[in-house]
């Protein structure tokens, strides 16, 4: 049988003309020329053509006209210049065919239910459910070695920075990053539980404790949420810990490996330091926490322009303490049919706006249902504040502060793409810092954690835990790209009376917080560092690097938006005997 290769399908050039070789693979493609037969033999390499002439050998020529598509062949022949007019330049092998004198089928396959070659074509379901075919397809070839090239040089970089990769359990308890856990039952222990992790904080910060000093980790976390284009029930992260480190140090490191990972892969230069803009300002000028920078498009507050205006909308958000804002649109007031307009309106309402009001400005007049409430001194004083000219579109939203940031940000979004604003060349990255410490929420009429409750309050901010506990500013920080959230960490407490401050403000009695995070209050009592860490979306990052639109193209094995594997079929039913060993019961509905 041919299966020692000599080289692989993608490295013959016109360097081995002459050689006798021996190459394995699957059949692309075979083509019957009534004499010769063709095949294009492909490998994860590359794809080499190799020649079947009965002239040279009969017999494998013979063998060649039973093998199709995806069979695994092994070919031994001579390497051969193709004719000039045969040249193939878009392959890194076309200058060359391999002559065959001897042919072995290694396996033969049934026909694929699916063409990788030609993924469009398939429906997802069915690429999922065929995955092992699926994966041959040069885009996954291509996501999945992008993957490999990142968590290398990842790797690398943080190793070059003293940091030591430690595993954490994956049995563990829950750690509260926001989301559902997966719970696994304990045979050992009936009606007991561990839970999935959602993230290792909990034991990165305990490894600051146990004196490791810099750690990471490349590691699932496991989130049973709401899924989206962006987010899997299991996914990846760059999991970073760093004792004695703060802010300017961790987006120094960060941001190296960053740039590191963007020169290997795509051989592109990131600048650095990133920007950073405060939560704040990002939620002002963007309505969002995630902004893509890439353009502009500000939003622009009215609130005190139009205080005492007739038009009855704005008037009554602003008396309940809401905000009007503004996106002045640059030249779209042609290309902005009311349909559009419309269309927005309707993005807006799904991020609860009622409405969305509207002026296109032209050359001597203004077009709008609203204008007819405006007096012409508070439009010009509007329109000057928007920076608006001729040719362009003014949209409104008037409502609570959250309503507007979101719709205006979605809206902003949406325009951006419209209108084809986005430099798609440009790579943003940014850092988001001073978040608000706790979010306020208002059906379980309690604070709960903006990130996670083990970050830390800004210093100068310690005595507002009383008085005002909505105005303290977190030391975290969000690594946005192209409008992603592709990262995020924070300063950890690391002192046991701020710990409990904080579990307090949270409504997390002594009781629960020992019976939750003793381990870690009992470990912050024993000489725990300053610290501080990130975790990095690796999955959101191969997908930016590699323009995926979806995060199931960068992962192998990825689940549905049900967060079902359909190759396997998990999850599944499991035998009522696993069920009785366990204790439990399938039926609690
Ligand atoms: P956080 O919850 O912000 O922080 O997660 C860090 C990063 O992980 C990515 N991410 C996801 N990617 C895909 N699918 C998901 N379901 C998903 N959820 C999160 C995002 C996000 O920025 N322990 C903290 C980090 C720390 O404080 O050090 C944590 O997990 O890119
Ligand atoms: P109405 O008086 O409800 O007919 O609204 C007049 C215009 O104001 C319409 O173009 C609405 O889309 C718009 N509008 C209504 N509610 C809002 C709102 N909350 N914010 C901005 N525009 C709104």
């Amino acid at each position: 049988m041919n299966n020692e290769r000599t080289h692989d399908c993608g490295t013959l050039s016109d360097k081995n003309i002459g050689e006798t070789v021996t190459l394995c693979g699957w059949v692309h493609t075979r083509r019957d020329h009534g004499g010769l037969i063709f095949v294009d033999l492909w490998d994860k390499y590359g794809m080499t053509q190799v020649v079947l002439n009965p002239q040279i050998d009969q017999l494998a020529h013979e063998h060649a006209q039973s093998i199709r598509g995806n069979y695994v062949i092994g070919v031994t022949g001579k390497v051969s210049a193709r004719p000039d007019d045969m040249v193939n330049s878009k392959l890194k092998t076309g200058m060359i065919e391999v002559y065959v004198d001897a042919l072995s089928i290694l396996n033969p396959s049934e026909t694929p239910p699916i063409s990788p070659w030609e993924p469009q074509d398939t429906s997802e379901a069915l690429r999922l459910k065929y995955r092992f075919l699926d994966l041959r397809g040069p885009e996954l070839q291509r996501n999945l070695k992008m993957r490999y090239d990142t968590t290398r040089v990842a790797r690398n970089e943080l190793h070059r920075h003293g940091f030591m990769e430690i595993e954490t359990p994956m049995l563990t308890k829950s750690t509260p990053e926001g989301a559902r856990d997966y719970l696994v039952p304990s045979r050992l222990n009936p009606q007991k539980f561990y839970a999935l992790p959602q993230s290792p904080q909990l034991f990165k910060q305990i490894l600051m404790v146990a004196g490791m000093d810099r750690y990471y980790q490349i590691v699932k976390c496991f989130r049973d949420e709401d899924l989206r284009q962006d987010r899997q029930p299991e996914f990846t992260q760059i999991d970073i810990e760093m004792s004695f480190g703060n802010e300017k140090l961790l987006f120094q490191i960060t941001e190296e490996m960053m740039a590191a990972i963007y020169k290997e892969v795509l051989d592109v230069k990131i600048e650095t330091p990133f920007p950073i803009l405060k939560y704040q300002d990002a939620i002002d000028r963007f309505g969002s926490d995630k902004p893509d920078m890439r353009f502009g498009m500000e939003i622009v507050d009215l609130g005190e322009i139009v205080r005492g205006t007739s038009f009855k909308v704005f008037a009554r958000v602003l008396e309940s303490g809401g905000q009007v804002r503004a996106l002045n649109v640059k030249n779209s007031a042609e290309s902005l049919s009311r349909k559009a307009l419309d269309d927005l309106t309707e993005i807006a309402k799904t991020y609860g706006a009622k409405g969305m009001a509207w002026i296109k400005v032209q050359e001597n007049e203004l077009q709008s249902p609203i204008i007819k409430f405006f007096e012409q001194e508070m439009l010009d004083t509007m329109l000057k504040a928007l920076g608006s000219e001729p040719g362009d579109t003014v949209v409104f939203i008037a409502d609570k502060p959250k309503i507007v940031a979101d719709a205006l940000a979605h809206l902003r979004l949406a325009l951006g793409k419209q209108l084809n604003l986005i430099d798609k060349s440009k790579n943003s990255f940014i850092w988001v810092t001073q978040f608000p410490l706790v979010e306020y929420d208002d059906t379980e009429k309690r604070y709960t954690a903006m990130h996670h409750p083990f970050t830390a309050p800004r210093e100068e901010d310690m005595e507002k835990f009383e008085s005002d506990p909505g105005s303290i500013k977190a030391r975290a920080y969000d690594l946005v790209l192209n409008g992603n959230e592709i990262g995020g960490g924070s300063i950890r407490i690391h002192q046991k009376e701020v710990q409990e401050k904080m579990f307090k403000l949270l409504g997390i009695g002594q009781e629960e917080a020992q019976a939750k995070f003793g381990f870690l209050l009992d470990a912050l009592q024993y000489g725990a560092p300053p610290h501080c860490g990130i975790a990095m979306g690796l999955d959101r990052i191969i997908m930016l690097l590699s323009g995926a639109a979806s995060i199931r193209d960068v992962i192998a094995f990825p689940k549905t938006q049900k967060a079902t594997c359909l190759m396997t079929q998990a999850p599944s039913e499991v035998d009522p005997k696993q069920l009785r060993e366990l204790k439990l019961k399938a039926d609690l509905s």
